[in-house]
């Protein structure tokens, strides 16, 4: 299954090519054209004579960490790979480097904690990473400064209809991806599978310069907090609510020709939707969007509950919806749609 097959794999900002190599291989039958630059995004090129040059845009990497310093006593010091909250680091298991050495992140435990240091968020600085080793030398074996750590996270299907596993954000995009490059159109359709998102929209501003666009979609993963403690008014997203399509975050905003098109396409198939309800943030469609001249862009998001921690939450019915609202709209531009 590509949904656990991606979301398994190692794949931090920078360090993306088993996520590369995954969908290159799932897709071997469908794309003859690829295009690899220089920061490592993998562009599907579906060429065609006429009609708008399209851009589909999903990030293959994912929020992790980074070792830094190995001290005497064999524990891992590191920096964060992304936006990641400190609260969900402590006692959780992972994966140090390509050859997966297995360790656990840890902390000073509760019972040696001064009473003020209970009541405060342990920062990233102050926890460790042990890999099992007892001196500097033994883990200098296994691992090394600058390695990548990544959470060690198994998929797996719960609930109703429901997945959980790390780096949904944005692997199910890449999914949906996937899906949608499976099919042909008489456009020329570029499926961009972008690096380094999570630390500051890098690949998808080189990839838009190469591909100079007419128009793009951004397919992400996005937050969805509809749980205890939060009001309806703030909810992002809601788990299983449909495909949520963004007005406006902190990088962009949605050219409202695309979005009313969705809407109507939705409507019409009896797709569920949503719109994103908050503004904070920001995807591949900020960079996108301002790209050369600019290029008209909406992001699609596929809610994830938990994002960026150790392990997220999604409907899987959200994804196949997605896929289906995607391919309605690229066969809506066949039909004359221009934005
Ligand atoms: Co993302």
């Amino acid at each position: 299954m590509l949904l656990r097959r991606l979301t398994e794999a190692f794949g931090p900002s920078g360090f993306e090519h088993e996520v590369r190599a995954i969908l290159q291989e799932e897709l071997e039958q469908y794309v003859s054209v690829w295009q690899r630059d220089a920061l490592g995004n993998l562009i599907a090129c579906k060429e065609a004579a006429n009609g708008p040059r399209v851009m589909l845009a999903a990030h293959m990497d994912e929020v992790g960490l980074m070792v830094s310093h190995v001290d005497d006593a064999g524990l891992l010091h590191f920096h964060k790979v992304g936006g990641i909250d400190d609260r969900v680091l402590v006692s959780k298991p992972v994966f140090v480097g390509k050859e997966r050495v297995p360790g656990v992140i840890g902390a000073k435990a509760i019972h040696l904690q001064k009473p003020e240091e209970r009541t405060q968020v342990i920062p990233h600085r102050s926890l460790f990473i042990d890999i099992g080793a007892k001196s500097k030398d033994e883990a200098l074996e296994k691992v090394k400064i600058g390695d990548y750590v990544v959470f060690a996270t198994k998929y797996d299907e719960f609930g109703q209809g429901l997945a959980k596993g790390k780096a949904f954000d944005d692997r199910a995009g890449c999914v949906v991806l996937a899906e949608v490059l499976k099919e042909e159109f008489n456009f020329p359709l570029y499926g961009a599978f972008t690096v380094q998102e999570e630390i500051g929209l890098r690949g998808a501003g080189v990839a838009a310069y190469a591909i100079e666009p007419d128009m793009a979609i951004v397919i992400e993963g996005t937050t969805c907090n509809d749980v205890s403690g939060m009001d309806e008014h703030e909810y992002s997203t809601v788990l299983g609510g449909g495909p949520a399509i963004t007005f406006m975050d902190t990088a962009s905003i949605g050219n409202r020709a695309m979005i009313r098109e969705l809407v109507r396409l939705a409507e019409e198939n009896n797709i569920p939707y949503q719109f994103k309800g908050t503004v904070t943030g920001g995807n591949d469609a900020g960079r996108i969007n301002v790209s050369r001249a600019g290029v008209p862009v909406v992001a699609i998001s596929i809610p994830c509950r938990y994002i960026h921690s150790p392990v997220s939450v999604m409907s899987l019915a959200d994804m196949e919806n997605t896929i289906a609202l995607i391919k309605l709209f690229l066969r809506s531009i066949e039909g004359g749609f221009r934005v």
